[in-house]
């Protein structure tokens, strides 16, 4: 994995229809995702509960351009090798979820995956500083995490914060939550590169007619890039 600095659209499958999980992914590739963004929810980190390891390592099967592993769980450490084994590319652990985020970051580069941060709302942007050299990922979360569909939170401040401390470090910016085509141009003006969208991408359309998604992809880039 290069780094591009240009905006990605990663379609959340958390919108997917979970009996198709296959199809879905490769849907949402075709009609133009760059990552695929996988929701991990163990109903203790947050109220709801998605799917572990092998059901991950299943999707993996489809994906063939970046599978972005976010983990809402607590604790993270005892299953990086698991996610490791499951072939995500990027692994994003939650710096709510323990007292040592730090060496979680290391864990999981020293398992060949690139390793993301995720903040909450309520969680400043200070709160990774000292992570920085150790991410090639922070997400920000634009609603608190659990569920698709949530109305997006306005934390611009907090990003172009992030873009100016992250400075001319390698590292992503990815918004996770509400992004649509009114709110991505807001966290692209802030400095965001990463846009997670569950609902603005599968909204109105299904695998038979993934065509839908392909236009929600290209809306959401073009009100970006605009
Ligand atoms: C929320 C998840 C998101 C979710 C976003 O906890 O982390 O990735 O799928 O869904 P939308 O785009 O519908 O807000
Ligand atoms: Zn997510």
């Amino acid at each position: 994995m290069t780094f591009d600095r240009r905006v990605k659209i990663a379609p959340s499958i958390l919108s997917a229809d979970f009996a198709d999980f296959g199809r879905e992914i490769r849907a949402i590739e075709d009609q133009g995702g760059d990552w695929v963004h996988v929701d991990v929810m163990d109903g203790h980190f947050v109220p709801n509960l998605t799917f572990g390891p092998p059901a991950v390592k299943a999707f993996r099967r489809h994906v063939t351009t970046v599978m972005d592993v976010h983990l809402m769980i607590a604790p993270v450490d005892p299953y990086i090798d698991a996610y490791a084994e499951a072939g995500a590319d990027i692994l994003t652990a939650h710096v709510e979820a323990g007292p040592h985020t730090h060496r979680t970051l290391q864990a999981i580069r020293a398992a060949g995956m690139k390793a993301g941060v995720a903040l909450n709302p309520g969680t400043p942007a200070e709160a990774v500083e000292h992570l920085l050299d150790l991410a090639d990922l922070v997400c920000v979360m634009t609603v608190n995490p659990g569920f698709g569909g949530q109305s997006f939170l306005d934390l611009t401040g907090k990003i172009r914060r992030l873009r100016e401390m992250i400075g001319d470090r390698e590292v992503h910016i990815e918004i996770d939550g509400g992004v649509d085509t009114r709110t991505a141009p807001l966290v692209v003006g802030a400095g965001a590169d990463v846009l997670v969208a569950g609902s603005a991408v599968f909204r109105g359309g299904s695998v038979d007619k993934a065509h839908v998604y392909g236009e929600n992809i290209r809306a959401i880039r073009a009100a970006a890039e605009g």
